[in-house]
């Protein structure tokens, strides 16, 4: 008997069909828009120079000579592929050298290397959870690490974004699941730019038990002194089990790394399929990333985290003054205010999201739509983000454009969400 349903048949009809050929139909796709030049702070885009305030390219390093150069050596000693796993023959001296420059960085045992973030958070959750554990994960966390708990098949017990009470009670029944307990949670939200109470999450997993992992792709090279991320700013880091960072943000390359105690480091290096079962990054991408991450640990990184901080500092401030609403840095519980390098505009409406992105990219500025499931249902947000290579002049520029396009707009289309 043959079956009646195509497996092909979603690729048809689909729930977000009928909005993408509206939105290709009227020029408004705010995505797979063409780079025609280097991630630098103004980019040339699509026939004309924008200014980039939707890369993750924090600390400006893509345009750094010594990461370029770090890059080239390692193409030119090592070819443009390793053509094999990490497990085979894809481990060259740089990786050893940067897994040992990461695991310093974090103050852990060791570190592995992965090809990228996304299977850094998949190969760890995939391996070190199994059907018999419970995993814990905030609602806001990022689609790698809910890849990874559904590969995992762990239990899965969500809680609503930096919930605290809610933790609590989803511990409480991870108690009674049987099997060991993992949370997860982003240290800097990817979309909202918040971090997780990094705090209050150490002391209720030691309440109850549980490990702890936080994936710092967004606060690495970024957040503390040492721009070892939201563990170090907030001083959790020996009560910390697992940290995961990506170097596809400030370490201006592609790849990822788990770092932590040397047995789960060991377990995964022999054990986890999304490492054994890829390719290793090519050379040059490691080549990079290494440089990047000596340049972050040199005497120039703290400056470098001071000024992309000042930076987002600069323009938020910027874009709340034309009145639109700025998703507000996270503020601790003494008081102190965290900024971060995603600086967030919530426009709430789909379609309104995609017509201000569009009159912002014709008057020269790009910056990232974030739609549902990136962001809850009706959440969304005009992502926007700095680096520390961003001249005043040019986050001024990119501010009056907001301003001018904002006037324009809610002319034609109404208001803006304002600030609460
Ligand atoms: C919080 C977070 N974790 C993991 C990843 C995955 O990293 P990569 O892009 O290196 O695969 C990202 C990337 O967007 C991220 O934002």
């Amino acid at each position: 008997m043959r079956t009646s349903i195509d497996v092909f048949a979603k690729a048809r009809d689909h729930d977000r069909l009928e909005q993408l050929r509206a939105a290709r139909e009227l020029d408004l796709m705010p995505y797979f828009r063409v780079l025609e030049g280097p991630t630098l702070p103004v980019v040339e885009m699509e026939g004309r120079a924008r200014i980039m305030l939707g890369s993750n390219n924090y600390l400006g390093l893509t345009g750094d000579e010594r990461v370029k150069q770090g890059a080239l050596d390692a193409l030119h000693r090592y070819g443009t592929g390793l053509t094999g796993s990490r497990f085979l023959n894809g481990t060259t001296d740089l990786h050893l050298e940067l897994e040992q420059e990461l695991a310093e960085w974090f103050g852990t045992e060791a570190a592995l290397v992965f090809t990228t973030g996304h299977q850094a958070n998949v190969g760890a959750l995939g391996t070190i959870l199994g059907p018999s554990d419970t995993v814990v994960a905030d609602s806001g966390d990022h689609a790698s690490i809910l890849d990874g708990c559904l590969l995992s098949r762990a239990k899965l017990r969500p809680f609503r974004h930096n919930r605290m009470d809610l933790l609590e009670r989803r511990l409480e029944a991870a108690a009674g699941d049987g099997g060991g307990v993992l949370v997860v949670v982003d240290g800097v939200f990817s979309m909202e730019g918040d971090i997780a109470p990094l705090p209050e999450i150490v002391e209720l997993c030691e309440q109850f038990g549980a490990r702890l992992m936080v994936d710092e792709a967004h606060a690495l090279g970024v957040l503390g002194a040492r721009g070892a991320g939201t563990c170090e700013l907030l001083g959790v880091e020996d009560r910390v089990d697992l940290r995961m960072a990506t170097f596809s943000k400030s370490l201006a390359s592609c790849g990822g790394v788990i770092a932590g105690p040397a047995e789960v480091i060991e377990f995964l290096r022999v054990q986890s399929r999304a490492f054994m079962f890829t390719a290793s990054a090519v050379p040059a991408a490691v080549g990079a990333a290494l440089a990047a991450v000596r340049i972050c640990r040199s005497v120039e990184g703290p400056a470098l985290f001071v000024k992309v901080l000042d930076n987002a500092r600069y323009l938020h401030r910027g874009l709340s003054e034309l009145g639109l609403q700025v998703v507000e840095p996270t503020r601790l519980g003494d008081g102190t205010e965290v900024v971060t390098t995603v600086v967030p505009v919530v426009v709430g409406d789909d379609w309104k999201a995609a017509l201000l992105w569009k009159a912002l990219y014709d008057a020269g500025v790009y910056v990232n739509v974030a739609l549902h499931p990136a962001v809850p249902p009706a959440g969304a947000l005009l992502r926007t983000s700095v680096m520390a290579t961003h001249e005043r002049e040019t986050l001024d520029e990119a501010i009056e454009i907001f301003g001018r396009v904002k006037d324009r707009f809610e002319a034609e289309h109404g208001p803006l969400p304002a600030p609460s």
